[in-house]
């Protein structure tokens, strides 16, 4: 992938009305769950990110037939849940850690082998948090000596057993990559989690005609069931309208509306905080998109105060944290997140890559072990590294829209990742950006 650098000018403000690409979540299990459903489903509002591409392809190696319908739709003919094919290759999952830990929970009860690789952050991941509970299940599954990826996966030869799984860590992946796997088993399989993770997994399944419980902590389900094809719209994702939140939010004289963004209670962590620190925000519209809750978000200016970011909601924002972090740059006074440790194994080390690029332009930023200190700044302007993340790269563009001098943000290819289209949009809405390859 060529480099690109992204110039973006100081100041502006942001209005008007958008609307930004489908859910990279909701996206990636649209695809596995129509591949393993009988008959032909159809997807709109798909993300055309190379992260759920590549979840697509990766099942196009495994002979689901996949045919792009239009700009962001898709016709998926599902194999059933013992239709797929042996892959003739490695299957590579690019960037996507949610890809890579989904599929595992397919691909580990399966009767065939195969192999799974990332690009460098990928590749860099824990993969342990799976690898563990698909062993428990009787899956034969490798990664390096330091459980990280490759994946190598065998046929668990009589097949994946039934557990029950308590999540260590407040994780979907690994809640869904159990549950996928739980889909090939007789009997049920359960997970409890620490504190609740985004659900989508859960309702995409039962759109999918298929039984899933959820009570309290504990989600199970009862494998070997059928997943019927289903017609689904996918909403667009918070976690890229969070971007436009912080903008509008931050800059002077804006006034911003985001149509049929996805409001998922275990999603709008984000929204929680910003009206914590005092932003004006207001759901417009609420509806909803097959069994997901979508709504237009409207984001006027408002002066934002900083405040200790209670820990609950941290699991329900974390990929937001990092613009988050940006807001919190320019709130009056100190802003404090804890329990955010999951942020180091990310695309990058998030709290380590967010502490750098804030210094470097000016902000009072200290990384802790599980967290960040923020105190109100000028922000200066000046050269971030994003580490090849995507999220890091868009939160310092919106820094600009604060900052005395233009931000030169480094390698912004990433972007493209979860917001194809992200300068362009931005641009639109009032920023001033230049990209140079
Ligand atoms: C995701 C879950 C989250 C999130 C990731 C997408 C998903 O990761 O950070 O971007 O689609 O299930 P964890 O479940 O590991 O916290």
């Amino acid at each position: 992938m060529k480099s690109t650098n992204t110039q973006v000018e100081a100041g502006g403000s942001v209005n008007g009305v958008v609307s930004v690409p489908g859910d990279k979540s909701c996206s990636h299990r649209s695809v596995i769950f129509a591949s393993l459903a009988e008959g032909v489903s159809h997807i709109s509002g798909f993300l055309t990110g190379e992260d759920s591409l590549n979840t697509a392809k990766a099942f196009q190696e495994m002979g689901v037939s996949i045919e792009r319908t239009g700009e962001t739709s898709l016709s998926i003919k599902g194999v059933g849940l013992y239709g797929l094919k042996a892959p003739a290759k490695d299957i590579y999952m690019g960037n996507a850690g949610t890809g890579m830990r989904l599929l595992s929970g397919v691909l580990a009860a399966q009767q065939f082998a195969s192999r799974l690789t990332g690009d460098e952050s990928l590749s860099r991941r824990p993969m342990g948090r799976i690898i563990k509970p698909l062993k428990m299940m009787s899956a034969d599954i490798e990664g390096d000596e330091e459980g990280k990826p490759p994946l190598s996966i065998r046929s668990p030869g009589n097949g994946v057993t039934a557990i029950h799984y308590d999540l260590p860590v407040a994780s979907a992946q690994v809640k869904s990559c159990v549950l996928l796997a739980g889909l090939y088993a007789d009997g049920v399989t359960s997970v409890t989690e620490p504190a609740p993770t985004r659900d989508h997994t859960e309702r995409m399944l039962r759109s999918f005609g298929y039984n899933v419980n959820s009570s309290g902590n504990q989600i199970s389900l009862e494998g070997r069931g059928v997943l019927e094809a289903c017609d689904l719209e996918i909403p667009a994702d918070i976690s890229s309208a969070a971007f436009i939140m912080v903008a509008a939010s931050i800059a002077d004289d804006s006034d911003v509306t985001i149509e049929g963004v996805g409001v998922n209670p275990t999603r709008t962590g984000v929204i929680d905080i910003l009206r914590l620190m005092g932003a004006d925000i207001t759901l417009q519209n609420e509806r909803k998109a097959g069994d997901e809750p979508v709504a237009d978000i409207r984001i006027k200016s408002a002066q934002l105060k900083g405040i200790d970011v209670p820990e609950h909601l941290v699991p329900l924002a974390i990929d937001e944290l990092p613009v988050i972090f940006i807001a919190a740059s320019v709130a009056s006074g100190t802003t404090r997140v804890t329990g955010a440790e999951e942020l180091r194994v990310k695309e990058s080390d998030r709290i380590a890559a967010m502490a750098e690029g804030l210094q470097n332009i000016g902000v009072d930023a200290t990384a802790t072990e599980d967290g960040m200190i923020i105190n109100q700044s000028d922000i200066k302007g000046g050269v971030v590294e994003t580490h090849f993340d995507h999220r890091i790269a868009m939160s310092f563009c919106i820094a600009a829209l604060r900052s005395d001098e233009p931000i030169l943000v480094k390698d912004t290819q990433h972007i493209d990742t979860s917001f194809p289209g992200f300068s362009t949009l931005m641009s639109e809405l009032g920023m001033s950006m230049n990209s140079t390859v």
